[in-house]
């Protein structure tokens, strides 16, 4: 009954089906606090983006309740930002006009053009890829895709972002670079989020608690408290014990029940 109980997203006993009544995902259960981000880690096709495609509303359906502060997590009020495993960036679009389009479709930003192209230029310096805006996504690596898909997904402020492996196929030094830039835009704009990653050192470093996905869809997944590793400072995180022991417990469970 209190509104804390309902407060932030509520999945309960979400379960997934795609045709043919294979089952994606079942018995997921996951409270997770408004402004509050946690990692989702687990096998390839333990249902991680399956999870993210229910919460952004892709699927034609699915059991169980998705909402967030009590209500739907698909009424109006909710602005989901989704970067998906593949970037999701209109190709034939502009860096800036990629941008542009999510906030007009979103309403971001006002009405106010000035005030949105002002956001653009914000976004995409913020995310080091302001000399990028006139290019066209093809036209960018790997990596720079990824950031522009990150800009967009900050840029229309939502109140819920997902991102899909956003970090994958990028050399180290470069992830370790986007890992802080998305925490410090993370920190000062704290959209409630879930961030999916095959990278075991990313999930304890990203995550206020990390949710390990079992391989067998109908087995429930294992959440771990990670809000020691997690209040560091980044540049100490991977240095301290409690990294250590973190990526012990995670390492324990994969070998075990993966
Ligand atoms: N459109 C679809 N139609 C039918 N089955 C699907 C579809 N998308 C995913 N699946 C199946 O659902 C299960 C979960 O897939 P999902 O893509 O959610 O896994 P994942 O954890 O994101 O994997 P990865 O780490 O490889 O991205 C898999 O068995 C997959 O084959
Ligand atoms: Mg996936």
């Amino acid at each position: 009954m209190s509104s804390l109980r309902n407060s932030g997203l509520q999945i309960q006993e979400l379960q997934v089906e795609y045709k043919g009544g294979r089952l994606a995902l079942g018995q997921m259960n996951l409270a997770l606090p408004e402004h509050g981000i946690y990692t989702v880690i687990g096998p390839s096709g333990s249902g991680k983006s399956t999870l993210l495609r229910a919460i952004a509303g892709l699927l034609p359906g699915y059991e169980g309740e998705l909402s967030f502060n009590g209500k739907s997590v698909h009424d109006k009020d909710t602005l989901i930002g989704l970067v998906p495993q593949n970037y999701g960036l209109l190709p034939w679009k502009t860096v800036r006009d990629n941008i542009r389009i999510a906030m007009k479709i979103t309403n971001s930003a006002g009405t106010g053009k000035e005030e949105r192209e002002a956001q653009i230029t914000y976004w995409l310096t913020s995310m080091g890829i302001a000399d990028l805006a006139a290019r066209y996504p093809l036209s960018l690596s790997g990596g720079q895709q990824q950031r522009v898909a990150i800009a967009r997904a900050f840029a229309i402020r939502p109140t819920i972002m997902l991102l899909d492996e956003p970090f994958s196929a990028l050399d180290a030094i470069t992830r370790e670079a986007l890992q802080q830039l998305f925490l410090d835009n993370w920190q000062a704009h704290p959209a409630t989020t879930l961030f999916v990653t095959h990278d075991v050192e990313e999930a304890i470093l990203l995550g206020q608690k990390i949710i390990m996905m079992a391989p067998a869809a109908q087995d429930a997944p294992i959440i771990l408290d990670n809000t020691g590793v997690f209040g560091m400072k980044h540049t100490d995180k991977r240095d301290s014990n409690e990294y250590f022991e973190q990526a012990k417990a995670i390492r324990k469970v994969m070998q075990e029940k993966w």
